[in-house]
């Protein structure tokens, strides 16, 4: 089924969003304070997060490697993430090149291009430092599909795997911006990036809803596909398996371990839960696709 909500004035959506933008935006590199040493045996989110918790490999790592596992598992997923905005900037520039820049959407584009710069800044700033300079990314294969999404993705599928990595990441930086037991620099980085991603999502989401309803049935199907087996691979990729060398474990072993632990499997449910609502309602999750997201564990 297709969304039922009314899409509102794309140009009335984008004039808000301006306007919040100039109020609340930070400059990364000024906001946060990198010279401040981290805290010693601290996680940087909750450790119930950590892909490996509950399992028995997790009982047996000492309290300080479950904390510095969380440190790399961040780190890996503000590398991800900022692999992903580096997409999504190519991705909106192209967008942008079709629209006329007069117009407060178009402007908002570009404003939302600006953030995502200082965002990908901040991740990699945050994760060199939490990890000592280890890099984490996603597969060869998956960056080489990056590399032809961020060239060709347009239209609902483009926002919609969009929305499905902005979503997710902010799902779980929501819960460590407000935990005090935490890394004071990963909960600043997430303060940060919550911030101005609401009024990504907000874009994302507007245009979504305004792009559904006017596909063909043909088109439909290749949007729902496509964003479906998007947001597979970016979810799956959040976690480099090579975070696992950083507590003496074996990086494939580990890997699998985490992939069948049922208390990860809910974590991603979790925190796909409201985009996977939200294009449910929209009509994007809907039809044979939707078996692929069930693959995913993004859906339950
Ligand atoms: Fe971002
Ligand atoms: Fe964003």
């Amino acid at each position: 089924m297709v969304t039922t909500a009314v899409p509102r004035d794309r140009e009335k959506v984008a004039e808000r969003l301006l306007l919040a933008s100039a109020r609340h935006s930070y400059d990364p590199v000024t906001a946060i304070d990198w010279d401040a040493p981290l805290l010693p045996g601290v996680p940087a989110a909750p450790l119930e997060r950590t892909s490996l918790y509950g399992t028995e490999l997790w009982k047996t790592l000492t309290p300080d490697q479950q904390a510095t596992l969380s440190c790399h598992e961040f780190a890996s997923i503000a590398s991800v993430g900022l692999w992903f905005e580096i997409i999504l900037m190519q991705a909106l520039l192209r967008y942008a090149y079709d629209q006329n820049p007069y117009r407060p959407h178009t402007q908002y584009a570009l404003t939302e291009i600006g953030d995502e710069t200082r965002h990908s800044i901040m991740f990699a700033r945050a994760a060199d430092k939490l990890t000592g300079g280890v890099r984490y990314r996603p597969t060869k294969l998956v960056h080489q599909l990056g590399r032809v999404f961020k060239s060709t993705a347009a239209g609902p599928s483009m926002f919609a795997s969009v929305l499905v990595a902005e979503e997710t990441l902010d799902r779980m930086q929501r819960e460590i911006m407000n935990d005090e037991t935490v890394q004071p620099l990963s909960r600043m980085v997430s303060r940060i990036h919550v911030t101005e991603e609401a009024r990504h999502v907000r874009y994302a989401r507007e245009a979504v809803s305004r792009q559904m309803p006017r596909l063909s049935k043909k088109e439909l199907a290749w949007h729902r596909s496509l964003t479906a087996v998007t947001s597979w691979f970016v979810v799956d990729n959040i976690i480099d398996p090579a975070v696992y060398s950083s507590v003496g474990l074996d990086p494939q072993y580990a890997a699998s371990v985490a992939r069948d632990n049922p208390h990860h499997r809910e974590n991603r449910i979790w925190m796909a839960e409201k985009v996977t609502a939200f294009l449910t309602e929209a009509g994007v999750i809907a039809g044979p696709s939707r078996a692929i997201w069930r693959q995913a564990s993004l859906i339950a």
